[in-house]
């Protein structure tokens, strides 16, 4: 008797429910807007986790729901300034890449996993007081610089910025482009930028007006000479470096050669590096096993 009663619930349940309400997933936040700059690039803003406190140029694990029901994350740097109230970030689409094959397809009102424990090298505290900040970028290396540009202390600490931005083609420029030019329009930070800014994008595999990897630029002179600066001095000189392995290997030896020496939160020097990614596209390692915070 009693499991025919059982049994007439059940059937009740499953006749009268509606579809099941969406799982709201662990450490949830809502996507509150998507941005697709090429094929291989967009952005996305998330409501921010009223705890979360962050330091800006930091990173976090954010991810969605795998197939096996675990989280499956990645490291992404938080491409919003610390004072903002959502998150943004600046994303690569892998087309077989387990993340960013769905990451992708998120939209407006969808849900994303983002663990609230940021950490990283490329904050302020990392570096010795110095009169010009450099930031060199290649790819999605330049979200934590986004986050930075927008970043008061920046502007409080440092006379002169150079943003140097190089990817293969013009379009993969835009996201930084757009970012650059909306500074001086920003009520915080606006007239704090004026006159302060340097802005050096380059192409390297499509004609732009300028053109050439940043660590050519700067070994043969071309960028202070466009530039109107003297060259990299380790009493004045700082630099923040985030793109491939090849790219901070590569940077990292010639900022070596200027005199500056790579430095960290427990020990400020003259510039410290991030990696953008990790891998060359071969390797398959699965990287949120080192990278869980
Ligand atoms: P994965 O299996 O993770 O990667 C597959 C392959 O794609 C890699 O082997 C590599 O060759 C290539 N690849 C991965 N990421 C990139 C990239 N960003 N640019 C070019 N090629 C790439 N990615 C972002 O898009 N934005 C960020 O802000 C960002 N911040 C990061 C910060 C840190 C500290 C680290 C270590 C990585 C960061 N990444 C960032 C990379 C990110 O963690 C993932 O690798 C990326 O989202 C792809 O995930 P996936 O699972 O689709 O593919
Ligand atoms: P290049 O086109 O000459 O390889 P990628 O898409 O491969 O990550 O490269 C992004 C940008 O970084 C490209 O413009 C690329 O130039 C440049 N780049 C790649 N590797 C290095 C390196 N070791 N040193 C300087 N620039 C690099």
């Amino acid at each position: 008797m009693a499991g025919m009663i059982l049994m007439t619930e059940a059937t009740l349940m499953t006749e009268a429910s509606p579809a099941p309400a969406k799982p709201h997933l662990p450490d949830a936040q809502t996507v509150t807007q998507v941005t697709h700059w090429t094929d291989r690039l967009f952005s996305f803003r998330v409501t921010r986790p009223k705890s979360l406190r962050f330091r800006s140029g930091e990173f976090v694990m954010i991810g969605l729901m795998g197939d096996t029901g675990k989280p499956l994350l990645r490291a992404y740097s938080i491409a919003s300034p610390a004072w903002d109230e959502e998150l943004e970030f600046y994303s690569i689409k892998v087309p077989d890449g387990p993340l960013t094959s769905r990451l992708q397809h998120i939209q407006v009102g969808d849900e994303i996993i983002l663990r609230p424990k940021p950490v990283g090298t490329l904050v302020h505290d990392a570096l010795l007081p110095g009169s010009r900040l450099w930031f060199l970028a290649t790819g999605t290396g330049f979200a934590p610089f986004a986050s930075l540009l927008r970043e008061p202390e920046t502007w409080e600490k440092y006379g002169q910025v150079i943003m140097m931005h190089t990817c293969r083609e013009v379009a993969e420029l835009e996201y930084g482009r757009k970012l650059v030019e909306s500074l001086q329009d920003d009520p915080l930070i606006g007239e704090m930028v004026a006159g302060k800014l340097h802005y050096y994008p380059t192409t390297t595999r499509e004609a732009s007006p300028r053109m050439g990897r940043i660590t050519d630029n700067l070994t043969s002179g071309k960028v202070f000479a466009d530039l109107g600066l003297a060259p990299m001095d380790p009493e004045e000189d700082r630099a923040m470096v985030c793109g491939s392995l090849a790219f901070n290997h590569d940077v990292k030896a010639v900022l070596e050669k200027f005199g500056l020496h790579e430095g960290a939160n427990s020990e400020p020097m003259e510039f410290v590096v991030e990696k953008a990614f990790v891998g060359d596209g071969i390797c398959s390692c699965p990287r949120w096993t080192v990278f869980r915070v």
